[in-house]
């Protein structure tokens, strides 16, 4: 059963002679596609040792959780003792890489749980670094959202994962949907109140072949809270053992049927209509990411451990935020301990080291080997 709502233009990021991007929109749509390219890495500078620094840090705010999704392996295992990061870990992260050009304040864990959330967007928003997260959207109030708008937040990415309460449930485990829609919708029109174009706001749906027909009715939905940018994100899952639909036969990857494409291809039909941009993660169209590309080593094709560091809640560093979806447990991805040792040390330590050499040749970290094409930007 569905429970669309009324059709509200997307005003907020339009300009009067319609379908043209106001210059703010505009100027923070570029701003954010200047920092996808921050991931393209020419080929030299793969090598063992870093030549660089990373651009990009995820900071894990928090591993504590209110959702208990079926993807997600936080609903399986407990990774680690539950934490929120210490302020004094964030700044002390933030402090040793001040020209750092974006961070992600989000790990396995929802980070609107953290009370001064907001107060950590503007640390860094004061340092002039490009910030984003991804929320389950149930926190996104009136005050919690005035205080990331105020606090000047780039991208606030809501995962959703479906266009209907059922749906919604069978995925996030708790019937949150009318809420989170409701919202969404309050938060798109406090940005159009206050005349905020940042966050730029963005609705996305892990793919799933159990939920892949919600695709049409979940742009129309976006449209409808006002929100302008849809995401179809692959599927991460373990190859063995695997958690809930976090599995391959759920995985829209490489075994489309002809009723998913043409499920898909109606989304985009949608999308275009309503003036929607709807694209998938890490790839040219949502076509396009689920499909195989053609080599033997996927893996080869990631950059992470050359771009960027995640820190975990407790200070773990890991090479990126897919490894814990394709792999069980942190061990065999662990690369240093930022309560330890400084990150620059870590970033060109053994252990980075080793894992660069491991993604560099044909016999990948186990992670890597699991992850494959999965991944995205
Ligand atoms: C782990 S969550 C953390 C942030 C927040 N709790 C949320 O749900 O947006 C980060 C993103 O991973 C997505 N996700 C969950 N399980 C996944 C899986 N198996 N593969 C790919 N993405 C997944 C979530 O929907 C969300 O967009
Ligand atoms: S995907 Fe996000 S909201 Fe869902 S259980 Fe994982 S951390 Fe929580
Ligand atoms: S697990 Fe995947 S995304 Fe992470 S470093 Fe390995 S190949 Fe890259």
């Amino acid at each position: 059963m569905s429970t669309l709502l009324p059709i509200l233009p997307p005003s907020d990021v339009l300009d009067e002679n319609k379908d043209v991007l106001t210059p703010e929109a505009q100027a923070a749509e570029e701003e954010k596609n200047r920092m996808r390219r921050y991931f393209q890495k020419p080929e030299e500078q793969l090598t063992p040792v870093a030549t660089q620094e990373p651009v990009c840090l995820y900071l894990e705010t928090t591993n504590r959780c209110n959702l208990l999704c079926v993807t997600c392996p936080r609903t399986y295992e407990q990774l680690e003792p539950e934490a929120d990061m210490p302020w004094e870990m964030f700044t002390s992260l933030i402090d040793q890489y001040p020209n750092i050009a974006r961070v992600v304040l989000h790990g396995i864990g929802e980070p609107m749980l953290v009370k001064d959330i907001a107060e950590r967007v503007k640390y860094l928003k004061d340092r002039n670094i490009y910030v984003l997260f991804n929320t389950n959207g149930t926190l996104l109030n009136d005050k919690n959202g005035r205080a990331l708008i105020e606090a000047g937040l780039d991208e606030l990415r809501v995962s959703l994962d479906a266009a209907e309460s059922e749906v919604y449930q069978m995925v996030r485990g708790k019937d949150f949907f009318d809420k989170i829609v409701e919202n969404v919708k309050n938060f798109t029109r406090l940005q159009r109140e206050m005349n905020a174009p940042k966050p730029r706001v963005s609705l996305w749906l892990t793919g799933l072949r159990e939920t892949v027909d919600q695709l049409p009715n979940f742009v129309r939905l976006s449209h409808e809270v006002g929100v302008t940018e849809v995401y179809l994100q692959r599927l991460v899952f373990f190859d063995e053992g695997s958690n809930g639909l976090a599995r391959a036969e759920s995985a829209l990857f490489e075994h489309t049927t002809a009723a998913e494409e043409a499920m898909i291809a109606e989304a985009e039909r949608v999308a275009a209509e309503l003036g929607v941009m709807f694209s998938a993660s890490g790839a040219v169209d949502p076509g396009e990411s689920i499909r195989m590309q053609a080599t033997d080593s996927p893996w080869s094709l990631c950059r992470r451990p050359w771009s960027l560091m995640y820190i975990t809640a407790n200070g773990r560093v890991l090479p990126c935020c897919i490894a814990p979806f394709s792999m069980k447990g942190y061990g065999s991805f662990t690369l240093g301990d930022a309560t330890q040792h400084s990150l620059r040390d870590i970033w060109n330590g053994s252990e980075y080291q080793r894992f660069r050499d491991g993604l560099l040749s044909s016999a990948p970290p186990p992670a890597c080997a699991n992850c494959g094409l999965r991944w995205s930007l």
